[in-house]
């Protein structure tokens, strides 16, 4: 289906081609001058023609020898599947890629608890300075799963955040940061595995991190954005400021003045002012970074506030008027005309607000969404959201515009407690695969022989919107599950985390990769 709209792509130019020569043919005029003042055919213009053919010839001569004769420097094999096991080991839901070892394949990054002492390890947990078990950083080969560093990072992991940029000029120009339980704070080099800074966390014992870790504009002038970890403790929510070149805490503790929970989001507004937006309860509330910096340091900084978005925000509770009944759960970021928007998830209904005056942008549409949506093109270069409205055997999959707040497809797709979330795939006609979770075998009512329950993962394409194909089936728990193009446009293929689901009890852990496009089996 792919290759047939790639073929329309490539008939278009030249339609336009036509359209241009035959606008010549109707203006004749212009023509007959040409001919007029075309000098008489001369032995030199013969010469001239034969000089022409000939380097034509020698042109396309060359480009034979090049296209044909010298081969192509090959390009890294990869392989269609691999997996890499661990045994006793809890793996956590974290997944991240990058390109590092150079291959021009993106390589893949995840994070296990390993209780196994007597597994290959070029570095034990006692080495580094944990007892076993400890949490390991591993990354692996895109291509063929072969390990491109393992290291323990931390007694326990809290929160990490990857793809944090360095200064301007450094050895390591991106870096994975780690909150680690209890207290430890680390910034590990992508490419090698590297410690770039180790300190302990000022945070208090009772404190709680919540996710995700942000990364505010430069304070500490050494050109790289700087993390901003905020904690929670007796109902009120904390900000801490780090250098992300040198782990050092900027500043001191700062209190929101509110309760809140995890799902923040830094929001730039449209006059440029930095401000933190997370569910609290059932509303949205909002705190300047400005404000912040001036507790946590006591100067105003580089940051601004906006007038207009301080009289929206209750100088108390910081909160702003609710646009949805029922709990606030999601909050996310879409690209609009000036700034970003942002897309509320409230527990009963969901709405896309203006990203400087917080109005709806269409009318909140009521739905029962219990888990993050995500985004994609249904139709060519239009972004859509997709949520998933219910769960159990009455889920349905809405895709939304996000310009109008239309319903574009409404799919049904009973799921299975605990499966893993959609993800979407840009594809070659400027639209998105997605790929869903649901139950095996969507059309028998029959139980399973076996009694355990399978997750299978399908694809969709909205050039197909009756198909469903099937890539796969798993009994396993699954801990995280992404669809990523590991080359552009040419190889993309879903990475799937299995293991215990209770993190007491260790067990088989398993880090798969297997190639999606175009799977064999079709429903
Ligand atoms: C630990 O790892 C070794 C080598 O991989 C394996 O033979 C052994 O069975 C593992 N032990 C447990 C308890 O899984
Ligand atoms: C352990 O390491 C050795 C040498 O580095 C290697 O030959 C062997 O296959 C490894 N074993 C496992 C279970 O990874
Ligand atoms: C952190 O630093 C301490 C000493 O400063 C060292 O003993 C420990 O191994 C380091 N930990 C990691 C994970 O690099
Ligand atoms: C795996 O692929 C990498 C390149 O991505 C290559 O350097 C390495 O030799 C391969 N390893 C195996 C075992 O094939
Ligand atoms: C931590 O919590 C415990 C009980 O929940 C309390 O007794 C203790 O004082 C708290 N510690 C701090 C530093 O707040
Ligand atoms: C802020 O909220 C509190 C508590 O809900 C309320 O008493 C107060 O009047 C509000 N302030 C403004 C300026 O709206
Ligand atoms: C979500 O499902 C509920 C009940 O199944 C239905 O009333 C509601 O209209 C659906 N929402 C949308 C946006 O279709
Ligand atoms: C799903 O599982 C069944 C039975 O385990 C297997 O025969 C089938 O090939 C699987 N389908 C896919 C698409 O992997």
């Amino acid at each position: 289906m792919l290759d047939h709209k790639d073929l329309e792509a490539e008939i278009h130019p030249l339609k336009n081609e036509e359209r241009k020569s035959q606008e010549n043919l109707g203006n004749p005029s212009k023509n007959e001058d040409n001919v007029k003042s075309a000098p008489p055919q001369s032995r030199l213009s013969r010469c001239r023609a034969a000089a022409f053919f000939l380097s034509l010839f020698l042109c396309l001569f060359v480009v034979f020898v090049v296209s044909f004769v010298i081969p192509c420097p090959d390009r890294p094999a990869s392989q269609r599947m691999w997996r890499v096991d661990y045994s006793a080991a809890v793996i956590y839901d974290f997944l991240a890629m990058d390109d590092i070892n150079g291959d021009r394949i993106q390589d893949v990054l995840f994070l296990y608890k390993n209780t196994n002492s007597s597994n290959n390890f070029s570095r034990s947990c006692v080495d580094e300075g944990f007892s076993s078990p400890c949490t390991f950083a591993a990354a692996v080969s895109g291509a063929n799963g072969s390990t491109l560093w393992e290291r323990p990072v931390a007694q326990d992991v809290a929160l990490v955040e990857c793809a944090v940029p360095q200064p301007r000029g450094s050895e390591a120009p991106s870096a994975c940061i780690l909150v680690g339980r209890p207290g430890s704070f680390i910034a590990v080099d992508v490419f090698t595995g590297e410690t770039l800074w180790n300190h302990s966390s000022s945070f208090s014992r009772n404190a709680s991190v919540l996710s995700p870790l942000l990364q505010v504009p430069d304070v500490d002038g050494d050109g790289a954005p700087d993390l901003l970890v905020l904690t929670q403790e007796q109902e009120e929510v904390s900000g801490h400021l780090y250098s992300s070149s040198t782990g050092h805490q900027i500043g001191l503790r700062g209190s929101l003045g509110v309760d809140g929970e995890s799902g923040f989001l830094l929001h730039v507004t449209r006059t440029g002012a930095h401000y933190i937006l997370f569910p609290c309860a059932s509303s949205l509330c909002g705190c300047s970074v400005k404000g912040l910096y001036e507790k946590v340091t006591g100067s105003g900084g580089p940051f601004k506030s906006d007038p207009h978005w301080e009289s929206m925000l209750n100088a108390t509770t910081r909160r702003v008027l609710s646009h949805s009944s029922g709990a606030v759960r999601y909050l996310m970021h879409v690209p609009g005309n000036a700034g970003a928007d942002v897309l509320l998830v409230g527990s009963e209904a969901f709405v896309l607000l203006d990203g400087q005056e917080l109005t709806p942008r269409w009318t909140p549409k009521a739905a029962h969404v219990l888990r993050k949506p995500i985004f994609g093109h249904y139709k060519p270069d239009t972004l859509a959201v997709v949520v998933e409205n219910g769960t159990g055997t009455d889920r349905q999959i809405l895709f939304l515009d996000l310009g109008t707040g239309a319903v574009l497809c409404s799919l049904a797709l009973p799921s299975l407690p605990g499966g893993p979330l959609s993800a979407s795939l840009p594809t070659a006609d400027h639209r998105s695969a997605f790929f869903f979770w649901g139950l095996h075998e969507l059309g028998s009512t029959s139980e399973t022989e076996s009694g355990e329950a399978r997750h299978s993962l399908y694809m969709f394409h909205p050039t197909l919107p009756r198909v469903l194909l099937e890539l796969a089936n798993v009994s396993t728990h699954i801990v995280a599950f992404d669809a990523v193009l590991f080359e552009p446009s040419r190889h993309a293929a879903y990475v799937l985390l299995t293991g215990p689901a209770d993190s007491e009890a260790p067990g088989l852990v398993s880090v798969i990769k297997h190639k999606a496009w175009m799977g064999q089996s079709s429903r």
